[in-house]
């Protein structure tokens, strides 16, 4: 039988609309119709989301990426399940329990080389928090470099780092203040003005070098770099090869940490378990979260170098819900997945199919880029091929569509439409969900400028 979605009452249909009404008046932000998602859950299982009007749909968003497996992975429920019937909730930086060991000796056998202690938290933003104090405490140097587009999590370090769109952090960063921000490395908008054939990145690493070094603030002031290796949020934004050397350099040079955010591209995501790997980089630090979890509870963690921890053995970390127990079986229990069904085969082979099916929306007009990295996938949508003038409102536009026609993926106001599909999804359901968003772009991209409603 073929895996499709059903749409029965076009969303939002008025059970999600009373539902929505009613949390408005509670909830600190008002909810609505037009809120991203115009329906509500009702319940989720594999690779569909179900909402309370009858309708259900394809998941490209996962839980932000965190249902990697799909929705309740029977093995990844049961070791969850098992894990709170045996250790219920605990506080684990006080009551040590193995299955926290037997995870961290999984992972640094999993992670780059580089990497040989754990610190668990409870989420990725918790995660960045706790890798900036470790920079910070272990060179003794406040400055950390950051880059334009990243998002790193809605706490005052996370906005303060975070540069999506300058209107997402209001009234925050003088509050937190030692972040240097820098464009990410990517040809589509070199901002030095590189042509796109032939930027290489390496322009960003020579102006942290030769002008915010030598203008702004001194190499020895500043802790080192942190960076997502591939944007996400940001628009699936994959720095040029020769970035990575060039950048690797000046850190070493300089006496630089170098902190990879892996919170989203980690554990499958961009077709390598760890996005470092694409480049063998050898970080000195890495956040995981998200897909760290394999969609069962809650669970972020830093891993570091011994040189890292060691110096910064002053710096507390985690809390009362950090490194679960029950949380960390889920987690070991989808790393067995992964490898027993060879879920990074699958990624490879659904990548394929993105590639297929999206790859010719790159010739038209309102299409900047069609950016694709395992299951990592993002088209960039644009007024004008040669301004490259963002159009938010044309991603929203497929979005809109695309949810009409029982496929719900991630448009979140900066221009482009993305999806993060589970990694272990049916080839068959997903191409044709990615038929489905070409079509529903080429549609969205014949009306240009026009009502898309
Ligand atoms: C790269 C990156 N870092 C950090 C975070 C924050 O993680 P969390 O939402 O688990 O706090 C996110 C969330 O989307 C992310 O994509």
């Amino acid at each position: 039988m073929e895996l499709r979605p059903e749409i029965i009452t076009p969303p939002p249909g008025p059970k999600s609309l009373d539902i929505l009404a009613r949390a408005s008046k509670l909830a600190h932000r008002r909810l609505g119709p037009q809120q991203s998602v115009p329906f509500v859950l009702d319940r989720k299982d594999g690779w569909f989301l179900y909402d309370v009007d009858g309708n259900s749909f394809v998941d490209m968003v996962t839980g932000w990426g965190s249902t990697v497996l799909g929705a309740n992975h029977p093995e990844v429920a049961e070791a969850v399940l098992a894990g709170l019937r045996r250790y219920s909730l605990e506080n684990t930086d006080y009551v040590y329990a193995e299955p926290l060991l037997t995870l961290a000796e999984r992972l640094i056998g999993l992670a780059p080389a580089s990497l040989s202690r754990v610190a668990y938290e409870v989420s990725g933003t918790e995660a960045v928090e706790t890798a900036v104090k470790l920079m910070r405490e272990a060179t003794g140097r406040p400055f950390v470099i950051a880059f334009f587009g990243q998002y790193h999590g809605e706490s005052y370090t996370g906005q303060a780092l975070s540069a999506q769109r300058s209107d997402f952090s209001p009234r925050m960063r003088h509050l937190t203040p030692g972040y240097l921000h820098v464009p990410f490395p990517h040809p589509f908008r070199c901002p030095f003005h590189r042509e796109t054939a032939t930027c290489d990145g390496t322009c960003v690493v020579d102006y942290i070098e030769h002008h915010l070094t030598f203008h702004l603030v001194s190499p020895d002031e500043i802790a080192g770099v942190l960076l997502e290796p591939i944007l996400g949020e940001g628009g699936v934004l994959v720095p040029p090869d020769p970035f990575w050397d060039a950048l690797t350099d000046l850190c070493r040079r300089n006496g630089w940490l170098l902190c990879l955010d892996e919170v989203e591209t980690g554990f499958g995501r961009t077709g390598q378990m760890f996005a470092a790997e694409h480049w063998g980089v050898e970080p000195d630090l890495m956040c995981l979260a998200k897909g760290l979890s394999g969609g069962g509870l809650p669970l972020g963690a830093v891993l570091m170098s011994d040189a890292v921890a060691e110096a910064a053995q002053a710096v507390n970390t985690g809390g009362t819900w950090a490194g679960q127990p029950a949380a960390c079986l889920g987690a070991l229990a989808a790393l067995d997945v992964f490898e027993r069904d060879d879920v990074l085969g699958n990624v490879r082979r659904l990548e394929t199919i993105a590639e297929r099916c999206l790859g010719p929306l790159g010739d038209l007009e309102a299409v900047g880029e069609v950016r694709i990295k395992g299951l990592y996938i993002a088209i960039d949508m644009v007024t004008d091929p040669i301004t490259k003038t963002r159009a938010p409102h044309l991603a929203r536009a497929i979005h809109d569509r695309m949810v009409q026609r029982g496929i719900v993926g991630i448009e979140d106001g900066v221009s482009h439409y993305r999806v993060l599909p589970a990694l272990n999804m049916d080839p068959e359901l997903f191409e044709w969900s990615m038929h489905t968003l070409a079509d529903t772009v080429r549609e969205v991209g014949a009306e240009g400028d026009g009502p898309h409603r």
